[in-house]
């Protein structure tokens, strides 16, 4: 496919956290480029009004820190929506405790909701595509987690995140034989709800180090994630696409 013909017309796609945020980005274009988003996120409220503003999507409520609740709503999914193309894990949460003094509970639920629930969903979602065919999927990591966090995520986060970012090269070596994609993206500072805490002085310097100076707008780092979640990225594999404002440069 070329990238002119970028299409997910019939297609079934799941975006996790896409109630706001990059995720509600990347649903809505999702759904402008022809697919039926189904949205999961904790915050039913906020969930159902995107469904309103997408038209053709879908919300079903979890708390993705409860594992046992993550699988048996995915299979719900699985089994109610017939047919899964692309799933989006872009839900995360932050946290920005120091090393030092960081409550292992607070790890454990970075851990939950930013780690093991992307392997729960992928694990669950892999074997439906792996029935049906194939799909393609895309993991949100961070730039947290190839440095070791920053004023965006301290230890846990950034923990987390390098784990996603391992976690989906080892599914892409799972995947290539039955026509599984996953990818990974790193973005930097985007301008949503989750990052509202980064004014000032700390804005500044987060910004001195994205050689672009801006922070990137959701859709930016939406356009960078459906790329990979489309058939135009049919020769990348397990690969993690920075989304960075040259922050990084490909480090
Ligand atoms: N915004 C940034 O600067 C930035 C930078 C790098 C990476 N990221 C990553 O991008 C992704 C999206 O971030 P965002 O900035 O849009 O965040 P956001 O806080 O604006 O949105 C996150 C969404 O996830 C949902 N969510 C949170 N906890 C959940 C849970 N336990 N169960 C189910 N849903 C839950 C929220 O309700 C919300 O809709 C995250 O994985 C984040 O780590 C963001």
């Amino acid at each position: 496919m070329e990238l002119k013909n970028i299409s997910f017309a019939n297609k079934t796609g799941i975006i996790t956290g896409a109630a706001q945020g990059i995720g509600k980005a990347i649903a809505t274009q999702f759904v402008e480029m022809g697919g039926k988003a189904v949205i999961v996120d904790i915050n039913a409220e906020t969930a159902e009004q995107t469904c309103k503003e997408l038209g053709n999507a879908v919300y079903y409520t979890v708390d993705l820190s409860d594992g046992d609740e993550v699988v048996r709503v995915f299979e719900q999914i699985a089994a109610e929506q017939g047919r899964i193309d692309v799933l989006i894990n872009n839900a995360g949460i932050v946290n920005t405790d120091d090393f030092a003094t960081l409550e292992r509970e607070k790890w454990d639920k970075v851990l939950a909701v930013d780690l093991t629930a992307v392997f729960l969903i992928c694990q669950v979602v892999f074997r439906h595509m792996a029935e049906k065919g194939g799909g393609r999927m895309v993991n949100i990591a961070s730039v947290a987690g190839k440095v070791g966090g920053g004023f965006l995520g301290t230890s846990a986060y950034a923990a987390a995140k390098a784990g996603v970012i391992s976690l989906t090269k080892s599914i892409a070596k799972s995947g290539s034989d039955q026509n599984i994609y996953c990818n990974s993206v790193c973005p930097a500072y985007t301008k949503t709800p989750l990052v509202s805490i980064l004014t000032g002085e700390r804005e500044k310097k987060v910004l001195e180090g994205m050689t672009l100076h801006r922070a990137a707008s959701p859709s930016e780092v939406a356009n960078a994630v459906l790329f990979l979640a489309s058939d135009a990225a049919s020769f990348v594999q397990g690969e993690n696409l920075n989304c960075d404002g040259g922050l990084l440069m490909n480090g």
